[in-house]
C-alpha cells in the first residue's frame, strides 16, 4: 500500500515554531517515527513539506495514480483554502486530515475545517500520534479500496 504524507506550511520549523503547542520533535524526527510505523504496516511512503497552497495540490495530483492513500496536515490551509479541498475531492483517494495541536480546542477560527468535508477522517491533538493513528486507519480500511472507507469526522 502506498502513502502519501504531505505536510504544509510552517511545518519547516517543527521543534523551534511554538514548542508549547507544536512540541520539540523535529520535522525529521517525525519523518523517522512515520518511515518507521509504515514499515511495520507493510506501507510504502512518500513524505514532501511544503509552504505553497500551489505546491500542495501539485504533489497531490502528481501522485494520484500512485497513492492509496494519503495522510495531510494543511496546516493554516485548512481553515480557508477551497483549492485544497477541491484537489482532496478530484483524487478521489481516502485521505486523513491530521494536525499535532487539537484546533477545536484552539482559537475560533481554526475550529473550522474546510478540508475535511473531503477526507475520510480527520485526527487531531496527538501531536505525532495523530500521523500514526491516521497511518493506521489507511491500513485498517484497506487503502485503496476506495468503497470500504467509512466518512468520519470524528476525532481520536
Ligand atoms: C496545525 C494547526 C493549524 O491551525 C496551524 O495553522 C498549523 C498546524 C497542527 O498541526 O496543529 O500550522 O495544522
Amino acid at each position: 500500500m502506498n502513502v502519501l504524507i504531505l505536510h504544509g506550511p510552517n511545518l519547516n520549523l517543527l521543534g523551534e515554531r511554538e514548542p508549547s503547542i507544536y512540541g520539540k520533535m523535529t520535522l525529521p524526527q517525525l519523518n523517522a517515527r512515520m518511515r518507521s510505523e509504515a514499515r511495520r504496516l507493510k506501507m510504502t511512503v512518500r513524505i514532501f513539506q511544503r509552504n505553497g497552497e500551489g505546491q500542495l495540490i501539485d504533489l497531490l495530483h502528481q501522485y494520484r495514480k500512485w497513492a492509496d492513500g494519503v495522510v495531510f496536515n494543511p496546516g493554516a490551509y485548512t481553515h480557508y483554502s477551497y483549492a485544497l479541498r477541491d484537489a482532496v475531492a478530484a483524487i478521489e483517494i481516502p485521505t486523513v486530515e491530521v494536525h499535532l495541536s487539537d484546533i477545536r480546542s484552539r482559537e475560533k477560527w481554526r475550529r473550522v475545517s474546510v478540508i475535511e468535508p473531503a477526507c475520510v477522517a480527520q485526527i487531531a491533538g496527538k501531536g505525532a500520534g495523530s500521523y500514526i493513528d491516521a497511518l493506521r486507519l489507511l491500513k485498517g480500511a484497506g487503502g485503496g479500496s476506495r468503497t470500504h472507507m467509512v466518512r468520519s469526522t470524528e476525532r481520536f
